[in-house]
């Protein structure tokens, strides 16, 4: 683990992309203009991530949970997957960013599932940074993934070793985490790896949440004093 440290660029930002619903329907519009909206302003704020030195990028595209929300909903979010792999995996691949899904896509639609492989096994070998989606994904069900590989092989882990079993084995822990829309809770993301995470809550709607504010976000982060439980 890192000893004390202050400010700096985060190495890794994962994002809880909330209030693309609220944001839609103060517009009168349906919520899967907000989704879309939500999908643009993803795609605006990891490259201005990357931009600023980011090497690790997560959002919440999808929980395992959201895949109780009513049909139609999940539909108008399929599409946006698909509009999604099919128009921007080659600028990934252009950029050296590497696509990663973390979560259990065996919970989605089979053809939703083997576009979002097939399209996150282009961009292999990217070295400017890597791109995690998390879809289907839940902090707790990844835990007893892991938990379960570990009793299949039969044998007492390290931390490191644990993470290792985990969908985000090989990237760091998030240095910062941002929520919008409001809400002021973990949502079953990340459970294991935001230990010692730094956190962002705000109000703004997601599609609202802008450039200038994720530069805020990483100002207030770099006057944070990381001290990982030491003195
Ligand atoms: C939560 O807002 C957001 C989601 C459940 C989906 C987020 C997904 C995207 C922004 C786009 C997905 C990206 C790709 C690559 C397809 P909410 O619907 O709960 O908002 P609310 O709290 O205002 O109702």
């Amino acid at each position: 683990m890192e000893t004390t440290k202050t400010g700096g660029v985060p190495r890794h930002v994962a994002v809880i992309m909330d209030g693309n619903g609220r944001w839609a329907q103060k517009r009168l519009l349906p919520r899967s203009a907000g989704h879309r909206a939500g999908m643009n302003n993803m795609i605006a704020l990891s490259e201005k991530l990357f931009e600023s030195g980011v090497e690790y990028c997560t959002f919440y595209t999808l929980s395992a949970e959201n895949l109780s929300r009513p049909q139609e909903e999940l539909e108008g979010l399929y599409s946006l997957f698909r509009s999604y792999f099919r128009k921007n995996v080659r600028r990934l691949q252009e950029k050296g960013i590497e696509l990663r899904v973390i979560g259990d896509l065996d919970l989605l639609p089979e053809e939703i599932a083997q576009l979002i492989r097939t399209g996150a096994a282009q961009t292999v070998g990217g070295t400017n940074g890597v791109l995690a989606l998390a879809v289907g994904y839940g902090g707790r069900q990844e835990i007893v993934r892991a938990v379960n590989k570990a009793v299949r092989a039969g044998k007492e882990l390290s931390e490191s070793d644990f993470s290792a079993l985990l969908d985000t084995a090989g990237m760091p822990d998030p240095d910062l985490l941002i929520r919008t829309g409001r809400e002021l809770r973990l949502s079953n993301f990340l459970l294991w790896q935001c230990a010692y995470t730094e956190f962002y809550f705000t109000d703004t709607l997601f599609p609202d949440f802008s450039e200038q504010e994720l530069e805020e976000a990483l100002h207030a982060y770099r006057s944070r004093t990381r001290r990982f439980g030491r003195v």
